[in-house]
């Protein structure tokens, strides 16, 4: 079973400590009292995270600086960027997996206490709804999956990803000061190209959820020459977007401290209060043309946003409308 990342490893401690910093010098002895060790075992410590691409200027008598930082995916990094409610979390960062939902649910069935959070830098097998294939090369792009035990009712869930991704667009409307919108009822997207997608998938016993995961894959940094084929035109950035490179280690920790508060809330079950009315904020089907797959049957109308169960309304040409809890919907052209 793969190792989590405490948040008290000693590479942490020292990449905390650095950052707080800045560009100042930290002691060898500070470090070495933080961690009760040696300064012998701090540099070798150090000599671990040079490893890992971190560059250090060492002063005899000052100490050290960071002065560069690896720019894929870091756990060390992602750790010592998570905020103090965030800190105890269990943390699993992969070079690589098939997919980091399937990693997450074998470890959840292994019997692994929850919540975790499974990361990878590529995955062999991403997947999307639908069974369709989610390109997971490794360019600087997002691929996370979290893990609960939530002891709720199944009847709850409806709601789950349309909630998440509420939030997901919060977070990133505060990190890129770019806001994206969400089309029913798991994308992300900036004009139509889609920038992100949630996959939540739940295993269910007679009246209770046993265990849920939460996957988000996010387009973080992958320039727009790293899409192949059809999806250099479908798919965008968060950095084509923001028109600069994100930081993808503080934007991971950011993003994991949000999806913790708004599991938090989700149970709780206060979030219902202004839930539809925070959906409608980033709908970008409300108003318009849309047909909606569901098995073989289409169904065409005026989306008219979700209500409180999660579901899509559209008002079909008579007049009439339906609710839809599942579905593939497209945008027709020219709403
Ligand atoms: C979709 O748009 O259909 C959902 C895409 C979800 C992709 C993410 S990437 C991380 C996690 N692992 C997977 O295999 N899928 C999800």
């Amino acid at each position: 079973m793969p190792a989590a990342t405490p948040s008290s490893s000693p590479e942490f401690v020292i990449l905390r400590e650095l950052l707080e910093h800045e560009s100042a010098f930290v002691s060898g002895s500070v470090l070495a009292e933080k961690l009760g060790v040696s300064r012998v075992a701090v540099w070798q410590q150090m000599e671990k995270l040079r490893g890992q691409g971190f560059v250090f200027e060492a002063v005899r008598s000052r100490g050290y600086r960071l002065v560069r930082r690896p720019a894929g995916l870091n756990a060390a990094l992602v750790v010592a960027h998570l905020g103090a409610r965030a800190r105890s979390i269990r943390l699993l960062c992969l070079n690589e997996v098939d997919s980091t939902n399937d990693e997450a649910a074998r470890l959840l069935a292994a019997g692994r206490p929850a919540p975790f959070v499974v990361l990878a830098r590529r995955q062999t097998r991403g997947r999307g709804r639908l069974g369709r294939a989610w390109h997971s090369a490794d360019n600087g792009n997002l691929y996370s999956s979290f893990a609960f035990r939530p002891r709720l009712a199944p009847g709850r869930m409806q709601t789950f990803t349309l909630w998440m991704g509420v939030n997901i667009c919060e977070l990133v409307a505060n990190f890129c000061q770019v806001t994206p919108g969400l089309k029913w009822p798991n994308d992300l997207l900036f004009d139509g190209r889609k920038a992100g997608g949630m996959l939540t998938e739940a295993r269910i016993d007679a009246d209770q959820i046993r265990d849920l995961v939460f996957g988000l894959g996010l387009n973080v940094n992958s320039p727009a020459s790293a899409w192949p084929g059809e999806l250099a035109r479908r798919a965008i950035s968060l950095a084509e977007q923001v028109k600069e490179p994100l930081d993808l280690n503080r934007f991971t920790a950011a993003l994991i401290g949000r999806v913790l508060l708004a599991y938090e809330r989700f149970v709780d079950g206060d979030y219902l209060e202004n839930f539809a009315d925070l959906w409608h904020r980033y709908d970008v089907l409300r108003g318009r043309a849309v047909t909606l797959l569901e098995g073989e049957q289409r169904h065409s109308g005026t989306a008219l946003g979700v209500d409180d169960e999660g579901a899509l309304i559209i008002r079909d040409e008579r007049g009439r409308t339906r609710r839809f809890r599942a579905g593939d919907v497209t945008l027709e052209k020219g709403s």
